[in-house]
């Protein structure tokens, strides 16, 4: 049989204690988990793919079915080129569902083959967000328990040196 592949795209900047939960319980329930990073043309992000990806890698070490990849352009065109049907996505609260929703009915008029797989974020991280953690660390306030320890350190070096998203 061929290996489960979910695909949990995102933009990742930064990455979260509330992404990290969702890819941590996706490897328990897939073969393999790409998480695929959008490197954007037009979407700013304050950190670079690499700098995304390293983010990403440091902090998952021990998890050993998931990898990270870049992605641009349609997400089903990425879906097709790994070979993947799943795509996977958390939802917070019912703001998320209303637009991953929405979402899911484009990626399925654009491939029928593939399909949306929701997981409900953890309660006690549900209130997390890359930009509420931003703006949390460009205050100067404490974002420890939103972020995982390579991207609170990144993050609030990034502010250090006053670099503007
Ligand atoms: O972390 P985010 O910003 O909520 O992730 C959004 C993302 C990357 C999943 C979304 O922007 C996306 O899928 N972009 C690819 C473009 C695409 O395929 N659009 C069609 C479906 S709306």
């Amino acid at each position: 049989m061929a290996a489960k592949i979910a695909v949990y795209p995102g933009s990742f900047d930064p990455v979260t204690k509330g992404h990290l939960d969702i890819i941590k319980r996706a490897a328990n329930l897939f073969d393999e988990v790409v998480v695929a990073v959008l490197k954007s043309e037009t979407k700013t992000s304050l950190f670079s793919f690499e700098e995304r990806k390293e983010m990403i890698e440091k902090s998952i070490t021990g998890v050993n079915n998931v990898r990270v990849e870049s992605f641009d352009g349609l997400l089903v065109a990425f879906m097709a080129k790994e070979n993947a049907k799943v795509i996977l996505r958390g939802i917070r609260g019912t703001e998320d569902f209303q637009s991953e929703w929405e979402r899911a009915q484009i990626n399925k008029m654009l491939d029928p083959t593939v399909e949306t797989v929701f997981l409900l974020s953890a309660p006690e991280l549900s209130y997390i967000s890359s930009s509420a953690a931003k703006q949390v660390v460009s205050f100067g306030g404490d974002a420890a328990p939103m972020l995982p320890a390579p991207a609170l350190e990144a993050l609030k070096d990034a502010y250090l040196n006053k670099r503007k998203q």
